[in-house]
């Protein structure tokens, strides 16, 4: 069973390093794919309050909803499309500022302003991106990408 997450202070750097050990602990022991996407959303949603955390997972040749928490969003996008759509295209993980500038940006919510979508890997195929959302511009730099591009490692 789950015990309650421990929520961290400090750094940013402070509150990745003391999740990621949370989220080691309840992905192990658990193989199911959307059982562990559906913890991973909830532990960074309940440590830093983003205003949209959620993956997407490839199927059928889109990028198709799957967990996440937050509002309502868009449940499938195509290849290159949008933010995902591009980091999935591109295999590298992107770091939009301000939504508004970022050409073709899928807008699930006008609340959204700032955005970091990181692919997710199983050997060297891209099977999924992890999608954050801000509602302040300018909110994810170096370490979050370091970070959550360790954390979608872990599948
Ligand atoms: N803004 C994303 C779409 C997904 S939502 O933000 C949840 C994009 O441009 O790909």
């Amino acid at each position: 069973m789950a015990e309650d997450l421990h929520i961290a202070t400090g750094s940013k750097e402070e509150q990745y390093s003391t999740l990621i050990p949370q989220i080691r602990a309840l992905l192990s022991g658990e193989t199911d794919e959307i059982a562990n996407m559906a913890n991973v959303v909830a532990a960074l949603k309940e440590q830093f309050g983003w205003f949209w955390v959620g993956f997407y997972r490839v199927a059928d040749g889109e990028l198709v909803l799957g967990p996440f928490q937050g509002p309502v969003a868009c449940t499938r996008i195509k290849k290159g499309r949008g933010v995902c759509g591009s980091a999935w295209a591109s295999g590298e993980t992107l770091v939009v500022p301000d939504v508004e500038k970022f050409p073709g940006h899928i807008a699930c919510s006008s609340l959204s302003r700032s955005e970091i979508v990181v692919p997710v890997l199983r050997g060297d195929e891209i099977v999924g991106v992890l999608d954050v959302d801000s509602d302040e511009l300018d909110q994810f730099d170096a370490v979050d990408k370091k970070f959550l591009e360790e954390i979608a490692g872990l599948f």
